[in-house]
């Protein structure tokens, strides 16, 4: 078996695909970025001491490559390149940038999403690699509403953000390059934490909302009740659903899939069967954020006379704007054919508020150059 090339792989999604794919003995090199403070060796062997600590043996180690996505030739020598050449034959593609909105063409998320797109694409031109794996997002749906099948892709949709437009425009990249002779797909709807340890070492989406409702909640004082009364109303109704999806069960099925030819080639939307209703993501964040007293306005009813607080949620929580809707119906008919036995878990109350414990305990940061002991006992 050739070497499966991975960028992203110190991401949320990525470090869990390389604990996956190193597990099932496959051959891993990855490209990263150095930091300010670390190369990117050091990056990987603190991601790797860390998976090491949690399943109490030591997993194989990729060949690292420290490059970027954005430089010609992923600003990798000719050496490099020579050996990418000889000995990696697939790409799984999944770094990207999560900015929701840009300022300009050239800045985030176009340059990472469709300019790190092109540049990863020549690369496989150049290197003769045909194999491809990209990590699409379900949301290149952008604001459809209806059943969502895993075959659609450009129908004259509006999305919903700059990152959804960049995804999408990343997907027709990939779909239209004629050198890629095998692609596949993957669409994940919004990650959360790992399902069995709450670990996360990123806090967007979901997490933004408790961060910020925790964080306002921790300015002021509770109640004789010990919690905190915050007459507060949201912009919902209750009813809306929303695809949260574990991290280890994303990259669980990934895996799954890339080590099994024969489901190659698809797109795959990986999305829970039972989303969670926006009623239980408001209980999980009153409780977690020990507040009382807020009520459903309505699904986007604007506020007469915000208070302080909803003004300073709402102000905040912009970014996520077409996130606070209703999703779509997404068919994850691919998922389920082709890893039946690998059902999302269920995300009820208490697993929510177990995830959300974690962020706060985490107090919403993370730092692999600290050394860690998570969830280790
Ligand atoms: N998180 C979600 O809810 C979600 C949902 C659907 C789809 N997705 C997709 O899933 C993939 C992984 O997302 P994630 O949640 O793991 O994101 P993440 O935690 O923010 O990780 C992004 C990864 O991309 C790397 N990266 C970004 N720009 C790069 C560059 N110029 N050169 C090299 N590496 C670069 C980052 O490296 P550094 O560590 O150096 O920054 C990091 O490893 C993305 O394609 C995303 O669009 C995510």
């Amino acid at each position: 078996m050739g070497y499966h090339l991975i960028t992203g792989a110190t991401g949320l999604l990525g470090r869990y695909l390389i604990r996956d794919l190193a597990s099932a003995g496959v051959p891993l090199a990855v490209l990263v970025r150095p930091t300010r403070r670390m190369t990117a060796d050091q990056r990987i062997d603190m991601i790797m001491g860390f998976w090491d600590d949690q399943m109490g043996r030591e997993l194989p180690r990729p060949v690292v490559l420290e490059g970027n996505i954005n430089e010609e030739n992923l600003g990798l020598s000719t050496k490099q390149l020579e050996w990418v050449s000889q000995n990696v034959d697939r790409v799984l593609h999944s770094a990207a940038s999560l900015s929701f909105y840009s300022t300009s063409q050239e800045s985030e998320p176009w340059r990472s999403n469709v300019g790190g797109v092109k540049k990863v694409l020549d690369f496989c031109k150049t290197t003769g690699i045909k194999k491809f794996d990209h990590v699409s997002t379900a949301y290149v749906c952008g604001l459809r509403t209806g059943r969502i099948m895993e075959s659609d892709v450009d129908v004259g949709q509006e999305p919903g953000n700059d990152y959804e437009r960049s995804k999408l425009q990343a997907e027709l990249l990939v779909r239209g390059a004629e050198h890629i002779e095998s692609l596949t797909v993957f669409r994940p709807a919004i990650i959360i934490g790992d399902s069995k340890t709450g670990f996360t070492n990123t806090f967007h989406g979901f997490y933004a909302a408790l961060q910020l409702g925790h964080t306002l909640t921790q300015m002021q004082t509770p109640d004789e009740t010990g919690r905190l009364y915050a007459k507060s109303r949201f912009t919902l109704d209750g009813d809306e659903s929303k695809n949260l999806i574990p991290v280890d069960w994303v990259s669980a099925v990934m895996a799954y899939i890339i080590t099994h030819p024969k489901h190659h080639g698809k797109t795959y939307h990986l999305t829970p069967l039972n989303p969670v209703q926006s009623r239980l993501v408001h209980d999980v964040l009153q409780w977690t954020c020990n507040f009382y007293g807020s009520e459903f306005a309505g699904a986007g009813v604007e506020l007469e006379d915000p208070s302080e607080v909803e003004r300073l949620f709402y102000d905040h929580i912009r970014v996520y704007n077409s996130y606070w809707r209703d999703d779509p119906v997404f068919d994850s008919t691919n998922t389920q054919t082709a890893a039946p036995h690998l059902p999302c878990p269920h995300i009820d109350r208490e697993l929510l508020t177990r995830l959300s414990q974690v962020a706060i305990d985490m107090n919403f940061s993370w730092n692999d150059r600290t050394p860690h002991r998570f969830g280790v006992t």
